[in-house]
């Protein structure tokens, strides 16, 4: 087959808490609480009744170049080395300046911290198709982090799948640009209804690990535009996402950190973002131009200066202010930009309740277990709402629908499954790794002991790794139940697509010899009713789906994964969950032509232009694996009726769906668009979705709204969005190759 081408001290806690702060919370001024504010210092800016750039503006005004410079790069201690966070800038009460403290990631409070909620990894909370869910948890995630003393989080993730391959994959939002985009919306509005400012990362262009501090990410603006992009201008028009950070890699030319089309042309004068640019750690390269490019904010791992890592970035420290004011005194930066940068930092901080609402890192907060019973039950949904179901042979699951007396024998196999090798399957490798203390995590093994212990079924585990030991342990069981991984982490792609495990400690990982392909072969060649789950982090192979009776798909379903899957597996709850990203047949399909992916001399040439994850299956002709959008529930669905009118703007879907099964559950319809041909856009595009949850027989009039943008291109020429005249097509269905129902509209 040819090979493709595409591819801030609290405020020193209640000491620092000033007048002007008790005026401001009291909410009223008398006439001597005006006395007092005259004299306060701060008292211009902490008023919160005022915009947050008017009171960006009077705190700029005030500060002396030294205190300016003090906020634009990162303060000591650095890195884990400041109670286990990512790093941060140290507040400056004389201003009434909090702490600003920046910790990772996306499935919760991670890096160093510990006792908090690891919740399903990123591309869990866009399989779970489910906008409200996803707001859910972002704002639990940001309550821990205010209760931790963090105040920006560094989520969500957004790059987008391009290759399966990709090491970072389970950290993001799949390969389709509009799912990427309601989901970072979703989970940042979250975050953010917290004192937390949230971080929409990493800008951009960032779709592989390896060389990842170095490589040249040559892509056209179209495509960077329509697939690249969008994530991030919906996260910063929609959500108002307070920062972003930019990415270790380069794109056409310059580095992401020191960009100017991205950081100034698209982010600012395009997009309107009024947040602050910060860097990756150890991502810049410069003083003057990268400031210049429009980046606000550096951090770095350690201030001592470091080889070139592929881990953590280069060693030096560019805003440091030494540098910044021989950059001035040089004429390279203005006194104009540093005020702009600072700005930049300050204004999501009021906008966002930072300075009302200080956090105060120490011992306390740091041992502090921030789990409750209701986040971790939140954990479990979405385990649950974003596993994703592959394969059920002749209904093999849910167990009770068979058998609902027990008396059953499991057979439990694989390391996956055991608590050890659960702690390292539920999550991924990296910065966004928790450090898995206290150990608490429910794996498969323990689950389904839980579950089947109430039901009068038995349970037997083994670990599988010898294959005979999984094969005479599923020859003698009724069900068998075993679990692989593929330990994906930050900083390496997965080599291929096979299933190779790693154990972490916090956030540094370790790839582990395993022979887990000849396990669940060994499995599924001895018992039909083999269910395979897999706790991977990206697509993988699967040369024993034939013989597989189930495929359950949790991704990395984080603390509460055990317990999620064992409610799968017994019907307590459906698989919720539908693919964001497509899974190749095979390697070969899998492949790119070196110099798209991972690239030759340090550059790799997306030349597959629009062509990413479905588009290019689609375009191809190209029969995947298991397609985009794709999932299994536990009942049936119909689709019919579909009616699409025309809209001032865009269109209007409407359509029926019904449950024809005979249990509750849920379908994601989803809406593709497809362009006239002369627009040049792929066959179609995900342009609309909605979950919709059913009674057995009930049925439901469905509404998608498509706005302008489900019709419009980006046209390099006229340097703006274009919808092209002409008939659009409109499908619906139940995923991306299964659309019956199709309608067209003119535009
Ligand atoms: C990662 C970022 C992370 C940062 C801080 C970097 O290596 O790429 O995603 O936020 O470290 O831990």
């Amino acid at each position: 087959m040819k090979k493709r081408s595409r591819r801030l001290t609290a405020m020193a806690a209640a000491s620092t808490i000033t007048a002007s702060m008790l005026v401001a919370l009291s909410g009223g001024v008398s006439g001597t609480d005006r006395a007092a504010a005259a004299e306060d210092p701060c008292a211009a800016w902490m008023d919160p009744a005022d915009s947050p750039s008017e009171r960006a503006d009077a705190l700029v005004a005030a500060m002396d170049l030294d205190q300016k410079l003090h906020m634009v790069t990162f303060s000591n201690p650095s890195w884990f080395f400041y109670w286990g966070t990512a790093g941060h800038v140290s507040g400056q009460p004389e201003l009434c300046i909090p702490d600003l403290v920046l910790s990772d990631a996306g499935s919760g409070v991670a890096g160093f911290q510990i006792a908090t909620t690891t919740f399903p990894s990123g591309v869990v909370q866009a399989s779970t198709w489910d906008p409200r869910l996803q707001r859910r948890l972002g704002r639990a995630i940001g309550a821990e982090a205010h209760l931790k003393g963090i105040n920006v989080m560094l989520a969500p993730g957004m790059n987008i799948a391009r290759t399966p391959y990709l090491g970072r994959n389970f950290e993001y939002f799949g390969e389709d640009p509009f799912l990427a985009s309601r989901t970072a919306v979703s989970v940042i509005k979250g975050l953010q209804q917290n004192p937390v400012i949230a971080d929409a990362k990493h800008f951009a262009v960032n779709n592989q690990e390896t060389d990842r501090m170095t490589v040249d990410a040559r892509v056209d603006e179209r495509t960077m535009r329509e697939i690249y992009l969008p994530a991030f201008e919906a996260s910063v028009k929609e959500a108002r996402v307070g920062s972003v950070m930019c990415a270790y890699n380069r794109v056409n030319g310059p580095y992401a950190c020191e960009n100017p089309t991205l950081l100034t042309d698209v982010l600012r004068d395009d997009w309107g973002f009024d947040g602050f640019v910060v860097s990756d750690w150890g991502a810049v390269h410069s003083t003057a131009p990268s400031a210049n490019a429009g980046l606000d904010l550096e951090m770095h791992a350690v201030e001592i200066p470091l080889p070139e890592s592929s881990v953590t970035g280069t060693g030096g420290r560019f805003f440091g202010a030494d540098s910044m004011k021989a950059a001035l005194a040089a004429g390279e930066i203005t006194q104009q930009r540093i005020d702009d940068m600072v700005r930049n930092i300050v204004r999501p901080m009021f906008r966002l309740g930072l300075f009302e609402d200080p956090v105060a890192p120490g011992a306390e907060p740091f041992l502090r277990d921030v789990t409750t019973p209701e986040r971790l039950a939140l954990a479990r949904e979405v385990a649950a709402d974003g596993t994703v179901m592959l394969k059920n042979r002749d209904g093999l699951l849910p167990l009770d629908d068979a058998s609902p007396d027990g008396g059953r024998t499991i057979a439990v196999i694989g390391w996956a499954a055991n608590p050890i090798g659960a702690s390292n399957a539920t999550a991924g490798g990296g910065s966004s790794h928790g450090s898995g203390l206290p150990p608490r995590v429910v794996s498969p093994l323990q689950g389904i002991l839980a579950e089947a212990r109430d039901r009068g079924d038995r349970v037997v585990y083994v670990e599988g790794s010898a294959g005979v030991d999984a094969e005479l342990a599923a020859a003698a069981a009724d069900v068998v139940v075993v679990v692989a991984t593929d330990g994906a982490t930050e900083g390496s792609d997965r080599p291929d697509l096979g299933l190779r495990p790693s154990a972490c400690v916090a956030v540094f990982c370790t790839s582990l010899p395993s022979r887990q392909e000849e396990m669940i072969a060994a499995a599924t060649a001895a018992n039909p009713n083999t269910v395979v789950v897999l706790d991977i982090g990206g697509p993988v192979r699967m040369p024993w789906l034939d013989d597989a009776g189930a495929v359950l798909v949790p991704w990395y379903g984080g603390l509460e994964h055990g317990t999620a899957l064992a409610e799968i597996l017994y019907g307590e709850r459906e698989p919720g969950g539908r693919l964001p990203q497509t899974f190749p047949r095979d390697e070969e399909q899998a492949s790119f032509d070196p110099a798209a992916y991972p690239g030759v001399d340090d550059t790799a040439t997306y030349s597959e232009g629009l062509l990413v994850g479905y588009r290019w299956y689609d375009a191809m002709g190209e029969r995947p694996l298991f397609p985009f959008g794709f999932g299994l529930g536990y009942t049936t669905f119909d689709y019919s009726g579909l009616d699409v009118r025309r809209t001032r703007q865009g269109a209007v879907a409407r359509f029926t769906v019904r449950n024809t099964g005979d249990r509750a559950g849920s379908t994601v319809p989803q809406v593709y668009v497809s362009a006239p041909r002369a627009t040049g856009e792929p066959p179609r595009q995900l342009k609309g979705f909605t979950k919709v949850r059913l009674a057995p027989g009930d049925s439901r009039r469905v509404t998608v709204r498509l706005d302008r943008r489900a019709f419009a291109h980006w046209d390099v020429d006229a340097d703006r969005w274009v919808v092209s005249p002409g008939r659009y097509g409109v499908l619906v269905g139940p995923h991306s190759r299964d659309l019956p129902l199709s309608g067209t509209v003119r535009r």
